[in-house]
């Protein structure tokens, strides 16, 4: 695990998710970078790791300071370590419907549905945000399910009406309690992976729950609803990679 700087809201994710690692088990190495750390430093880094036989996971806790690129780091890591499922290899094969590491917050989601009994196949599902690292992947999931998936942002139009259509929303758009009960078709499922802070620092998700509650046939919580199951996805794409690995280490045999 790699953290760069100290913003305090990532190193809070990061011990977060060590804790789970060595909980369940597995080795956490973790690598604390100064916020000004060269970029050639964290690739030379990431190259480590890549050749490490002890590491079949690596993530890089987002986002990076200014100066280096996101994008050039997440290409980097090895594809088949990236448990975060954001090289763009994998981001592929999720496009594509193949089997491989999914980005930890749009498969939490997933399981969520699954283990609700909630199915998506022909249901109007509507994701609120676009983001390369929930919104779009969560969409391409869904997609994979035979939902019809409806992608809004910040340029939508009328997206209360949109929204009102949906059988299934999901909401990842990083906006205290946007989304009230009045947007929701009664009875549809509501889920929300905002995690905003409020004016007295109060953690609180894009949904506004209690108005939500009213109309929705299920919502779930911030926090503990989908944060928890983001950690989850990350412990499952690490055993996913740990098994692929020493599959094909026994074939090289
Ligand atoms: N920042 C916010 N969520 C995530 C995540 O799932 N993975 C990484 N690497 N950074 C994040």
């Amino acid at each position: 695990m790699i953290l760069v700087g100290d913003d305090p809201g990532s190193a809070i994710y990061v011990r977060n998710k060590k804790k789970a690692t060595v909980e369940c088990g597995m080795k956490s190495f973790g690598y604390e970078l100064p916020a000004d750390v060269p970029e050639a430093e964290l690739l030379g880094l990431i190259d480590a790791l890549n050749a490490d036989p002890n590491v079949h996971g690596i993530l890089c806790q987002l986002p990076l300071p200014k100066h280096l690129d996101e994008f050039k780091v997440t290409c980097r890591i090895d594809p088949a370590k990236d448990v975060d499922g954001l090289h763009p290899m994998n981001v592929g094969l999720l496009s594509m419907g193949r089997e491989g590491p999914v980005s930890c917050t749009p498969a939490g989601v997933m399981v969520m549905l699954h283990r609700a009994g909630i199915e998506v196949a022909g249901k109007e599902c509507v994701v609120i945000g676009r983001s390369n690292i929930v919104g779009k992947p969560v969409a391409q999931l869904l997609l994979k399910e035979n939902g019809t998936v409806t992608v809004c942002h910040s340029r939508t139009k009328d997206l209360k009406a949109v929204v009102r259509r949906a059988d299934v929303v999901v909401v990842a758009i990083g906006r205290a309690k946007m989304v009230t009960g009045d947007w929701i078709k009664p009875g549809a499922v509501v889920v929300d992976v905002g995690i905003n802070r409020n004016a007295e620092g109060k953690v609180v998700g894009d949904v506004d729950f209690d108005s939500v509650a009213e109309v929705a046939g299920a919502v779930t919580p911030v926090p503990n609803g989908v944060g928890p199951m983001t950690i989850a996805m990350l412990l499952r794409n690490t055993l996913d990679a740990f098994k692929r690995a020493e599959k094909a280490r026994a074939a090289a045999r």
